[in-house]
């Protein structure tokens, strides 16, 4: 899968671990950066990786800073991106089947190194089922967004 990344200054170490991770299962990454430790604002980056899931550059997105809050509040903002902050495995598993999301956010400063992993994994392997008893909740947020989002 083609796979973009994002983060601000806080998350550079984790997200240098995301990418291992995604290469040893065979993932492409695209990297949007930050790859510098200044100080960033992370709504620069939400908005790179959410416009690049939004325009199908990448498949999915994931997304990380101190807390993973303000990154997801950044790509959401974006026409097309969902994006869905991680901290259990059962709730990525559910941001995939029953919310379509397709960026996950997680926070460096609050999951530990095995969960990220986990994390990651559930979002990657789960997949939406079109149709499913989700389909309807998913296509209202999508009306209200073509209604109302440029
Ligand atoms: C650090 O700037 C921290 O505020 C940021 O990484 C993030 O946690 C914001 O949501």
């Amino acid at each position: 899968m083609k796979i973009g990344i994002g983060n601000d200054h806080s998350a550079l170490e984790l997200k240098a671990e995301i990418i291992e991770l995604l290469k040893e299962k065979g993932h492409e990454v695209v990297d949007y950066g930050t790859n510098s430790p200044e100080s960033c604002d992370y709504p620069v980056y939400g908005e790179k990786v959410g416009r690049a899931v939004a325009s199908g550059e990448v498949e999915r997105g994931i997304l990380i800073c101190g807390t993973g809050l303000g990154v997801s509040i950044a790509a959401n903002k974006v026409k097309g991106a969902y994006a869905a902050l991680l901290s259990d495995i059962y709730s990525a598993k559910r941001a995939r089947l029953s919310n379509d999301a397709n960026i996950a956010c997680m926070g460096a400063f609050t999951i530990g190194n095995k969960l990220r992993e986990e994390l990651t994994d559930a979002f990657l392997t789960n997949e939406f089922v079109p149709g499913c008893s989700s389909q309807p909740k998913v296509d209202a947020f999508r009306e209200y967004e073509a209604a109302h989002q440029k």
